[in-house]
């Protein structure tokens, strides 16, 4: 198979396509070796993985593996004691302010729980990075407001606020303030948590068709099995600060790890699936 960086495939695809191609291919994400820690505690023991671009990658692993603080390292919250975190090749540890600055701007984020603004209404919330990023007009500003309120299904819905919205429109307005900015890389952290089965498959099925009409690169921390069958391009699993595993959703469900299995198929009745599924690949039934 080709490399991806090799000059040659460009002559052989259709401008148009390797246009998209090369747009997509900059934007990876690459952690090595990243390590941290809180005061004796240590959270993440040298972690090294690739966010593949133009996909979705899935960081799971039970609670308190570490996820989160991963998370907050991969967008530049938190600061590894050490390894590197690559955005395009360029190590975001070792910028200065202003080349941190604009890598941040391309990043989108939905936090585990919303973390919206109570007293502000749901368009305040989502106009706050353009108050806090651009120089456009209040009436370009409200523009794009609509336009992402629009893309997330609530248009109309700006003078709310969110004490008045349900958990799931609480989720997509988070999600239509993470790409407000038109991000490059979309980080969210638990987007499922403390929804229904259906309504989290509305938002995953949302965040992928999103990764791949923004051509975005995206990571997703989530417990979700939906999520991991349906939406893992790429999955990440951590254990006790370490990863784990790597590979896809078709390839976790004959995976060999015991901690990995174990997360996965924890009840009995995914455990039945599972052991199905392996037969009916093996031609079995
Ligand atoms: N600021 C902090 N100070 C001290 N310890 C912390 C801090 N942040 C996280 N930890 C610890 O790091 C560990 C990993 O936490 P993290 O939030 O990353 O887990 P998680 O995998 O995201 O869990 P969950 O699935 O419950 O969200 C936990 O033991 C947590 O207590
Ligand atoms: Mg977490």
């Amino acid at each position: 198979m080709r490399h991806a960086d090799d000059p040659a495939l460009f002559l052989l695809l259709p401008e148009e396509f390797a246009n998209n191609f090369a747009v997509i291919n900059r934007s990876m994400i690459e952690v090595k070796n990243i390590s941290k820690s809180f005061g004796e505690k240590v959270v993440l023991d040298g972690v090294s993985a690739i966010m593949e671009p133009g996909k979705t990658n899935l960081i799971i692993g039970s609670s308190g593996s570490g996820k989160t603080v991963f998370m907050k390292c991969m967008v530049g919250l938190l600061r590894p004691d050490d390894g590197e975190i690559l955005y395009e090749g360029k190590n975001i540890l070792a910028m200065d302010p202003q080349d941190l600055k604009d890598v941040r701007t391309q990043i989108g984020m939905l936090f585990q729980g919303s973390a919206l603004f109570d007293s502000m209404t749901v368009e305040n919330n989502v106009r706050f990075p353009l108050d806090m990023f651009t120089k456009n007009s209040k009436k370009e500003k409200l523009h794009r407001v609509d336009e992402v309120l629009s893309r997330v299904n609530l248009e109309g819905s700006n003078k709310k606020f969110p004490s008045e919205i349900s958990g799931g429109m609480k989720k997509r307005v988070a999600l239509a303030r993470a790409l407000v900015l038109n991000p490059k890389y979309l980080f969210c952290d638990e987007p499922n948590s403390g929804l229904d089965p259906q309504t989290s498959l509305v938002i995953d099925k949302l965040i992928k068709e999103l990764t791949i009409e923004f051509k975005m690169t995206t990571v997703i921390n989530t417990h979700d099995m939906n999520t991991v069958m349906e939406s893992g391009d790429h999955i990440v699993y951590m254990h006790k600060g370490k990863k784990k595993w790597e590979g896809s959703s078709k390839e976790i469900i004959f995976n060999d790890d015991k901690d990995l299995n174990d997360f996965i198929f924890a009840s009995e009745f995914l455990h039945k699936a599972k052991e199905m599924s392996r037969m009916e690949a093996e031609g079995k039934m």
